[in-house]
């Protein structure tokens, strides 16, 4: 077989370092319809569920029983039971069904009904109900902030720049576990120093995150983990009954909590039972509901290569999502690890989410360069930040962060640090220096970043968790060394877990340490003109890209001082000389005087005069004034032509050679591409002309094409095309006097 040069191509692409398998249902590799999924089904008596999605109370797993007992509604269970799937997906896009009808009847679905509604749910169907079905009436954002080195001033650098940016939660985790009480400290003062408010986390053991949470070093945890089989929640020590208690352990102390499951764990661990992922996906969220958390993260998160192998898998990621918002539980969608070699296919699987709007659209935007997450790498890092900010930008959404400029994240990053290093130095920890600080502050990554002491640093860290101190001593700290704004946050996250009015559904703080949930902020979408949108100061902010600039400062550079050399002499004569006109456009060489990439009128006029002059003709100098279309210049000039060629010039440089009788929009050799053009090529389209008005044989001038130029100059083309075309005006051509030094 020959080798072809495209698929050689295609082979290289990104996209083509993914491994895309087909569905092998037995052993769990399939996103819906599993050997073993069950039919929908409900059985009640005497206000017990005897049977669920087919199975008998007698055959009930440790799952059923739990669901039986805590994850359904049974006040709505028969009516939702007894509704078509295909009617309650259509309620899901009927835009006159509110989202409470959907909250109400979906409680009462056991998985496999859940299932089977989503099943029946294009992907666009499921965004729209997942606009109207994401809890929050405003969606948000969580971000990573990890580093390899897992330095202090860092890690409180960049929670700081993560919290201006807007994120509303910040994650952290270990490298090295006993890390953890110093790198929970670190975001936490970051944060706090960012902006007031920001919620935070250590992704750590199931006991060790509890201790950092108890002394008051996180204000949220969302790593209990829960799984769609029996066999594998056995293997994590676990049941449905030890998560609950755990998360009710979280909240009794003020800490929010929300469950993680996703798509693809119990086959990544073996013990998918013959089931699909989105069935064992519906009991995970059947478990975290009952159990009582508040949300979940979902949307395959760690897991979300397996599903991205398959075919269906974003969708079905995209489904889960919607199910958890069913369920009325808060959802941070994922899009967290890194899924996809693939720009193209990772913004795209993006956009499932971000258009929609969730809770959290990334369950973790890694806020550091990939090779500092040590959540093995985001889906977006920090180098995406003008990526997504432009997105936001672009479709008017609100992803959760808006851009700022690099003087604000300087000063942030600093005041963080600075905190830090005061809490170490008054709390006895390891010193950090000031060429720590300055470094960090303007840091990238940790590779910018000088070693620390890891053993002293890994015992102070212990000495911390086992001592007698809490987040009080850190607050006491930060008021000591004239942090006061910074401790004053701390101390205020603190009476926020005593208040606990954040442990609302959805709940995330406002600017001034206001909760908006969705209970006292529900979402209220019900088609246009309704819910949330991006509007006022926020739509504002999104818009104010540092690197927007004022288009009317765009052409200051191809305007200088009317050129001294051409002069207007009165109206042009058709000619009956074998000439040539050049005709130029109204603005030319007086309101404009430089062409799109800088050359000067004048030089331009004279490589073109150069060119003709070569061939032994005259070129005569014509300025038209009642149209800036290039065609029209040059069709404008050929009729005035003795020869009958002649040669259309705008000021900003697109260039014509027309010939008397052709068509408008005809003509013999045309330069769309003006940034392209040099005066070697000016002189060559002056050759050219004419030759064509001595009847010669002419090859049409080779022109380079790049096709970014458009790209990068449509705006300064468009505002040299609007100052020309100002400058039109109902008067004749006019003949023009070039001084000029032939000998170019
Ligand atoms: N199901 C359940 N838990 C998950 N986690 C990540 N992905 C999933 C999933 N699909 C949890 C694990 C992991 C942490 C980052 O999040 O506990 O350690
Ligand atoms: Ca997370």
């Amino acid at each position: 077989m020959p080798t072809s040069h495209r698929f050689q191509s295609l082979a290289q692409r990104e996209i083509n370092r993914e491994t895309f398998v087909e569905p092998w249902p037995e052993a769990g590799l399939i996103v819906a319809d599993g050997p073993n999924d069950p039919p929908p089904s409900l059985r009640l008596a005497n206000g017990q569920v005897v049977e669920l999605d087919g199975r008998a109370r007698a055959d009930f797993d440790a799952l059923d029983l739990f669901i039986a007992a805590h994850g359904l509604d049974l006040t709505s269970a028969e009516q939702a039971m007894a509704l078509p799937s295909l009617a309650f997906a259509r309620k899901l896009v009927d835009l006159d069904t509110p989202r409470a009808e959907i909250l109400r009847l979906a409680a009462g679905c056991t998985p496999a009904k859940l299932v089977d509604i989503v099943r029946q749910m294009s992907v666009l169907e499921m965004m729209m109900a997942l606009a109207k079905m994401r809890a929050r009436r405003m969606p948000a954002n969580q971000a990573h902030v990890t580093n390899k080195r897992e330095h202090p001033a860092l890690l409180a650098a960049d929670a700081a720049e993560a919290a201006l940016r807007g994120f509303a939660e910040i994650e952290t985790t270990v490298g090295v576990a006993r890390y953890a009480p110093f790198n929970a400290l670190a975001i936490l003062v970051g944060s706090q120093t960012g902006r007031g408010g920001v919620l935070t986390q250590c992704s750590v053991e199931e006991s060790l995150g509890l201790q950092l949470a108890m002394l008051g070093l996180t204000t949220y945890a969302e790593t209990l983990s829960v799984y769609g089989t029996e066999g594998a929640f056995v293997d994590g020590d676990d049941t449905p009954w030890s998560k609950a208690f755990l998360g009710a352990a979280y909240a009794s102390r003020g800490v929010k909590v929300r469950f993680t499951s996703g798509t693809g764990s119990e086959a990544l661990m073996g013990h998918a039972e013959g089931c699909s992922m989105l069935y064992l996906e519906a009991r995970c969220l059947a478990v975290t509901r009952g159990a009582g958390s508040q949300g979940v993260q979902n949307g395959s998160i760690s897991c979300i290569a397996l599903p991205e192998s398959l075919p269906g898998g974003v969708r079905a990621v995209l489904a889960e999502n919607l199910l958890a918002a069913m369920l009325g539980l808060e959802v941070a969608s994922g899009n967290d690890a890194l899924a996809s070699h693939s720009a193209i296919r990772k913004t795209a699987k993006l956009m499932l989410q971000f258009i929609p709007g969730t809770d959290f659209i990334f369950s973790g935007y890694s806020a550091v360069p990939k090779r500092d997450n040590l959540f093995g790498g985001g889906n977006f890092d920090a180098d995406d930040f003008d990526d997504y900010s432009v997105l936001q930008r672009d479709m008017q959404i609100d992803g959760g962060t808006r851009p700022i400029t690099e003087a604000q994240a300087l000063a942030i990053r600093e005041q963080a640090a600075r905190a830090i290093q005061a809490i170490y130095a008054e709390l006895g920890f390891p010193p950090i220096t000031d060429a720590e600080i300055a470094a960090a502050v303007t840091a990238h990554g940790s590779e910018d970043m000088p070693a620390r002491d890891v053993v002293s640093d890994l015992a102070a860290a212990n000495r911390f968790l086992r001592g007698q101190q809490t987040i009080l001593a850190v607050v006491g700290a930060l008021q000591r060394r004239g942090f006061t704004e910074v401790a004053a946050n701390l101390l205020e996250m603190g009476r926020q877990r005593v208040a606990g009015d954040y442990l609302q559904p959805a709940a995330i703080f406002d600017a001034g340490f206001r909760v908006r949930s969705a209970i006292n902020d529900p979402n209220d979408y019900t088609g246009p003109g309704t819910g949330y949108r991006l509007g006022g100061q926020r739509w504002e902010s999104v818009q104010a890209l540092p690197q927007v600039k004022s288009p009317r400062d765009f052409i200051a550079d191809q305007v200088g001082a009317p050129l001294a050399t051409l002069a207007e002499v009165g109206p042009a004569a058709v000619g009956s000389a074998p000439e040539v006109v050049v005709a130029v456009g109204p603005a030319f060489g007086v309101e404009l005087t430089r062409t799109i990439n800088g050359l000067n009128h004048e030089d331009v006029l004279a490589a073109l005069l150069t060119g003709i002059a070569g061939e032994g003709l005259i070129g005569r100098v014509i300025k038209v004034y009642q149209s800036s279309d290039c065609a029209a210049i040059g069709q404008i000039g050929a009729w005035l032509s003795g020869s009958g060629i002649a040669v259309g010039l705008q000021s900003r440089g697109t260039t014509i050679i027309h010939q008397k009788g052709l068509p408008r929009l005809n003509n013999l050799e045309l330069f769309p591409q003006s940034p392209s053009l040099t005066l070697e090529t000016y002189q060559a389209i002056g050759r050219n002309a004419a030759r064509y008005a001595l009847g010669r044989v002419t090859t049409p001038v080779p022109v380079q094409v790049d096709n970014w130029a458009r790209l990068k100059l449509i705006v300064k083309t468009t505002l040299l095309h609007r100052r020309e075309t100002e400058m039109v005006r109902p008067l004749p051509p006019m003949e023009l006097r070039f001084d000029w030094e032939p000998d170019l």
